[in-house]
């Protein structure tokens, strides 16, 4: 009993010696958050940002293949229903067609 109890505080002593060296670590790295400043500009482009980047930046959108407004769709329709994306069934089709004006490059 005492010997675990012991343990358990060694461990806790250990757990705090550690964690100030992780955040210094991880403040250090690179990371691509979804708060960057990179936005979908243009005509309708408030709808897509306010939709789209709550949860990762706009690279996973620009990175893709073109892609037709069915896919898309489909696309927009999986962060709603698979990542729970809070999108309005009205936005959905002004958002496709603002991604596939954006890779038609119009
Ligand atoms: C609720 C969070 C959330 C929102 C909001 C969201 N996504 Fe995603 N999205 C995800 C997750 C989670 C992934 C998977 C990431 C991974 O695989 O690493 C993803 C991946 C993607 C991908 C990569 C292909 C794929 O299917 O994995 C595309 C393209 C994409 N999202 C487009 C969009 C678009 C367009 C919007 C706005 C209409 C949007 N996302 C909004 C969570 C979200």
């Amino acid at each position: 009993m005492r010997v675990s109890r012991g343990i358990r505080a060694l461990g806790a002593v250990a757990l705090l010696a550690v964690a100030p060296a992780f955040a210094e670590k991880l403040s250090s790295l690179n990371l691509h958050l979804p708060q960057d400043d990179e936005e979908f500009v243009g005509a309708g482009a408030d709808t897509v940002n306010s939709a789209c980047r709550a949860c990762h930046s706009i690279e996973m959108v620009l990175t893709q293949p073109k892609l037709s407004a069915s896919v898309w769709t489909a696309e927009v329709n999986k962060m709603r229903k698979i990542f729970k994306a809070p999108i309005d069934d009205a936005d959905v089709a002004p958002i496709v067609d603002y991604l596939v004006r954006l890779q038609a490059g119009s």
